[in-house]
């Protein structure tokens, strides 16, 4: 039978037996072997794929039934190379060991995250009970969504677990929310200097009023990812990419610190 199929964004006109199963045939006709098939009494959650945008097993359904669906397989979670957060937290918290069951539980939890992007841990637990792993356990897995969650809500994009990272997270805070008085006050030392490619400005009066014209002009929307960070014990460093009102740039500051306030500043913004 002739059937269609759009996976991972591409289109597949495909001729097919009517009893083939959809887990056979991303498989074995598609190369797409990121689905597992580890069982065959539809128990072990290692098929699990989306199909119109809802988690299935795809050992237990024919591709037949799955004519003209959009479907998403694991390998379809990456985003030009880079991890998902999903994916960055099964590797930060060591939440996969031989990996057979890895990509049903990654699109399981694609599928909660969707529907409920703050679960708590007995949600996450509920959604994985449909997921078995005969080898590393669930605390990890559990850790590992966990760790995603945190990322997407924090409005650094990032796991805040150093007291620098804490600063910077507050700072992106104010700066969402073009709140230059509270920006200056509470991040800024009175005799603070902060410098860009073409100007200086020095003391907190002059920053206040650096800040209020910056943001008459530049609504910053959302910060898309925190690309590096690093500190010393007085310092620290990012890139990020964040999208404004005129786009998405790249921005990058330094900062020296004392008592845990900006002494010294150095920003910059590319296109
Ligand atoms: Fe085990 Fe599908 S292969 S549930
Ligand atoms: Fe081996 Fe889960 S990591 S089965």
């Amino acid at each position: 039978m002739n059937i269609t199929l759009t996976v991972n964004r591409k289109i597949h006109h495909l001729d097919v037996e009517p009893r083939v199963l959809l887990a056979d045939v991303l498989r074995e006709t598609l190369g797409l072997t990121g689905t597992k098939i580890g069982c065959d009494t539809g128990h072990c959650g290692s098929c699990v794929v989306m199909l119109n945008g809802r988690s299935l097993k795809s050992c237990t359904a024919l591709a037949v039934q799955a004519d003209g669906a959009t479907i998403g397989t694991v390998e379809g979670l990456a985003d030009n190379g880079k991890l998902n957060n999903l994916q960055e937290g099964f590797w930060e918290r060591h939440g996969t060991q031989c990996g057979f069951c890895t990509s049903g539980m990654l699109m399981s939890l694609t599928d909660m995250l969707q529907r409920n992007p703050t679960p708590d841990e007995a949600e996450i637990r509920r959604w994985l009970e449909g997921n078995l792993c005969r080898c590393t356990g669930y605390q990890n897995v559990v850790s590992a969504a966990q760790y995603a969650i945190e990322k997407t809500q924090s409005p650094a994009r990032m796991i805040t677990d150093t007291p620098a990272k804490e600063i910077f997270q507050n700072r992106v805070r104010l700066l969402l929310s073009g709140d230059a008085e509270r920006l200056v006050d509470e991040h800024y030392h009175d005799d603070a200097v902060l410098v860009g490619f073409d100007f200086t400005v020095r003391g907190k009066d002059a920053l206040r009023k650096h800040f209020r014209n910056f943001f008459k002009w530049v609504k910053i929307e959302e910060v898309l990812s925190t690309d590096k960070f690093t500190e010393t014990e007085d310092s620290y460093f990012y890139e990020a990419t964040v999208r404004t009102n005129s786009g998405v740039s790249r921005v990058f500051d330094a900062y020296y610190m004392r008592d845990q306030k900006i002494v010294y500043h150095f920003t910059g913004m590319i296109k």
